[in-house]
């Protein structure tokens, strides 16, 4: 277990590393980098640990608290908030929540990694990572679950380290600052994400993914062990394709096959099926039902 804290904290230190050197470089670099969306869950890994590690530290609070009047902007208002030389700011706004991001200036300031964001709101870039001119926009329609996630974060870590100063008028509130039914769709895209990724969760433990290796010589092997796929179990189980609903190609997964443990080690028995009559699952082609590793053809 120590072992794996310290293996953590080096990789995330080398990441986060790796990042402020990609950040300074380019932005263009950086949305090219972004395209990939396994990069893109390493990074909100990242920033959620950034986050913990190093918590923006909050400005002294004034003594006696005025309750200000919610401030509406226009875009062109907004737009004047971009911390340049001579303007007001920085601010920026994420699903239409504006927030003065003074105290970050370092990041959104002129010559700052972020300052792109500033007096705009481009909610989509902070998951697409898209920092060009059309890639930094408000439009978050068709994103994946991963990002409607990673887009929620960005929103709880605005909230939670800088101070919100109005709303901005247009998709996501109308110029009475009443939130509009986007606004609806977008907190729905997000709850429907948090969903998708606890039945994931759950699908993962019923289902834990196999280990799998490739060689030149026999091509792909799929095994099971009471660790694999990172689900820490009291069983094995047996390679099995599963189907899982939405999902365009079939993926290994461990499937519980209960009775006594076996003396082979390369066989399970089968006299109790366990989870083996699932509908989604499916035995790999010349592999024996009861075997712990298959080769897989390629289909
Ligand atoms: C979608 C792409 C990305 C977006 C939208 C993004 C956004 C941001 C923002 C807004 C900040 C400033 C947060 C604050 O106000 O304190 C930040 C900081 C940081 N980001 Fe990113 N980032 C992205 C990609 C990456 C990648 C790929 C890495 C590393 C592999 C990374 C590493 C860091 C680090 C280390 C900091 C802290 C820098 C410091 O405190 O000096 N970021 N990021």
């Amino acid at each position: 277990m120590k072992t794996f804290v310290k293996f953590m904290l080096i990789t995330s230190v080398g990441v986060a590393l790796v990042g402020v050197v990609v950040h300074e470089v380019s932005p263009q670099y950086m949305t090219a980098v972004m395209s990939s969306p396994s990069v893109r869950g390493v990074t909100l890994a990242v920033h959620n640990l950034i986050r913990r590690l190093y918590p923006t530290p909050s400005p002294v609070e004034p003594k006696t608290i005025k309750k200000k009047r919610e401030r509406l902007f226009t875009p062109e208002e907004l737009r004047k908030y971009d911390g340049q030389a001579g303007n007001k700011g920085p601010y920026l706004a994420v699903l239409g929540s504006v927030y003065n991001v003074k105290k970050g200036k370092k990041h959104y300031g002129p010559g700052g990694g972020y300052e792109f964001f500033s007096g705009r709101d481009a909610s989509r870039a902070f998951v697409t990572g898209d920092f060009t001119e059309a890639g930094l926009i408000d439009d978050i329609t068709g994103l994946t679950s991963v990002d409607y996630i990673g887009l929620d974060e960005w929103v709880k870590f605005y909230k939670s380290d800088y101070k919100f100063v109005g709303k901005l008028i247009g998709r996501y509130y109308d110029e009475t600052g009443k939130a509009t039914s986007y606004y609806y769709d977008a907190q729905r895209w997000i709850t429907e994400a948090y969903r998708h990724k606890e039945d994931e969760n759950q699908e993962k433990k019923m289902f834990p993914p196999c280990n799998s290796e490739w060689s030149p010589e026999s091509g792909a092997r799929v095994w099971c062990t009471s660790r694999s796929g990172g689900v820490e179990r009291d069983w094995e189980g047996v390679p099995r394709k599963l189907f899982s609903p939405g999902q365009s190609k079939p993926r290994c997964a461990c499937v519980k096959s209960l009775g006594p443990p076996s003396h082979d080690p390369k066989r399970v028995p089968h006299d109790n099926r366990g989870d083996l009559d699932h509908p989604n699952i499916e035995e790999y082609p010349g592999c024996p039902p009861d075997q712990l590793t298959c080769l897989v053809k390629e289909e």
